[in-house]
């Protein structure tokens, strides 16, 4: 019998990693916190917990050559840089063409990993999900964690902001930034400057009063 393998996460990396198994005669089993596939490409208008979170207007900044994987190009029509919708197009056309769907568990989060009693002799993992109120625990040969990175805003301690707390305006970390119009009129300051920074700012530029993009040393990217 194949190994039993968890894959934690149905984004770009648990959707290839589930198609890897398959390719190696494992019995993948994948795990989803969220009601669907995609990760960060999935925009929804508002933040959820445990899933990075995009804007809008996000368009990738790699090309379909380069964003797409080894064994399932994109198709010819696509445009070589992508709006998210598209990108999660070509994710769901993947999903379907090696008929992925039916091993992933939705709405279910993992909040446990760890190892086997006899996991000296036989290298296992206990793997633990929460499915609404239930818990559940099994044992896998192998897990592969695939949930993503930039998942929790780090906002400075505000003293790192000196005089901030004369400010009278809002404030928000890019992580909730969805859309341009709540600007429309204001005078933003966006800081850092970084790719969601530099794209933002720009975007802002089409509705606030004045954009000003803050920043302490070089571009980083
Ligand atoms: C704004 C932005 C733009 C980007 N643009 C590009 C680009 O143009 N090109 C490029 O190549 N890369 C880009 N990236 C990098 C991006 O990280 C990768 O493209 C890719 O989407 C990462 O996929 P992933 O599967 O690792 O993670 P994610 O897409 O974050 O997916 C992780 C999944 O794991 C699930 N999950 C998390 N915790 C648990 C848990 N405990 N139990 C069960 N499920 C869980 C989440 O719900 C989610 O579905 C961008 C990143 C950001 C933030
Ligand atoms: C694309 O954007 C993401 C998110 O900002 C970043 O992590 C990645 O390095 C960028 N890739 C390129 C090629 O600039």
């Amino acid at each position: 019998m194949g190994k039993r393998v968890a894959v934690i996460g149905a984004g770009v990396s648990g959707l290839t990693s589930i198609k890897a198994c398959l390719d190696e005669g494992f019995e993948p089993t994948c795990f989803e916190r969220s009601c669907d596939i995609g990760g960060l490409w999935r925009f929804t208008e508002t933040v959820e917990k445990g899933r990075a979170s995009i804007y809008k207007s996000v368009v990738t900044n790699t090309s379909k050559e380069m964003s797409c994987f080894s064994d399932f190009p994109m198709p010819d029509h696509f445009p070589n840089y992508m709006h998210n919708s598209k990108f999660l197009e070509y994710l769901r056309l993947y999903a379907k063409c090696f008929d992925l769907l039916k091993y992933i568990r939705f709405k279910t989060p993992v909040i446990q990993v760890e190892k086997s009693k006899d996991y000296l002799t036989t290298g296992q993992w206990v793997v633990v999900t929460q499915n609404e109120d239930r818990q559940e625990s099994s044992i896998f040969d192998a897990v592969m964690i695939c949930i993503g990175h930039q998942i929790e805003a780090y906002i400075p301690p505000l003293e790192c902001f000196p005089g901030f707390e004369k400010f009278k305006g809002s404030y928000l970390h890019s992580q909730s930034y969805k859309k341009p119009d709540i600007f429309q009129g204001k005078t933003v300051v966006v800081i850092g400057m970084g790719n969601s920074a530099a794209d933002i700012a720009v975007e802002l530029c089409h509705w606030a009063k004045k954009v000003v993009l803050q920043h302490k040393g070089g571009s980083p990217g």
